[in-house]
């Protein structure tokens, strides 16, 4: 019988810090969990393809990222699955550990997706509440996000509001 120590060994971050709130709110029959090493097999890339493009990543090459995230600790990537376990949505969340506000911690949400068909059913929002429930406990002092203009009522809806400019180089 699997124990919970053994879900969290598969987990990417500790089962712990999904918010009880986030999982009673969703529609009958979804849930909410940490990325587990064995999702790609469950549709994971296929979410982020409503982001970007996301490439022609293998199964290995998945794992590997998966495993180098997990031991570099900060990273936590959730999913939300529909009645039928089937990836429908997942966010991220990275912690940055900096020496400015008293070796302060900031987290970055990223690559919030929820598919086409499963929009509009407040799961991007309840996304969005459970990457703000593993900030707080993780101990972040602020949480901060990048969006295009064409996102920023939904981001206004879950309780951000416009801050500064963001700026990029590409290589
Ligand atoms: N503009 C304004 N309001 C919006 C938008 C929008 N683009 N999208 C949703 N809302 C509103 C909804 O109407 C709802 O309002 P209500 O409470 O008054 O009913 C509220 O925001 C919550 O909406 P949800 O149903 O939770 O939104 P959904 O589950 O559809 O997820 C998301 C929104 C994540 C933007 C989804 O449409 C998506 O995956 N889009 C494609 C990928 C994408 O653009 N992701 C965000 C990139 S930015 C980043 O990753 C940091």
């Amino acid at each position: 019988m699997a124990t919970a120590l053994d879900q969290d060994s598969n987990s990417l971050f500790s089962t712990s810090l999904i918010s009880p709130a986030v999982s009673e709110a969703l529609p009958t029959g979804y849930s909410v969990r940490p990325l587990e090493r064995s999702d790609f097999e469950a549709g994971f890339l296929n979410v982020l393809r409503v982001l970007t493009t996301v490439g022609d990543v293998q199964k290995e090459e998945f794992e590997k990222r998966f495993d180098e995230m997990k031991a570099g600790s900060g990273y936590h990537v959730l999913v939300i699955l529909d009645g039928e376990e089937k990836i429908v949505g997942t966010g991220a969340l990275v912690v940055e550990k900096k020496f400015i506000h008293s070796l302060g911690l900031v987290g970055h949400i990223e690559d919030i997706a929820v598919t086409k068909d499963q929009q509009g059913k407040k799961l991007g929002l309840r996304i969005i509440q459970a990457l703000d429930y593993v900030a707080e406990h993780v101990g972040c002092y602020k949480t901060i996000l990048d969006c295009s203009e064409a996102n920023e009522g939904f981001y206004v809806k879950c309780g951000f509001k416009r801050a500064g400019l963001e700026m990029a180089h590409y290589y």
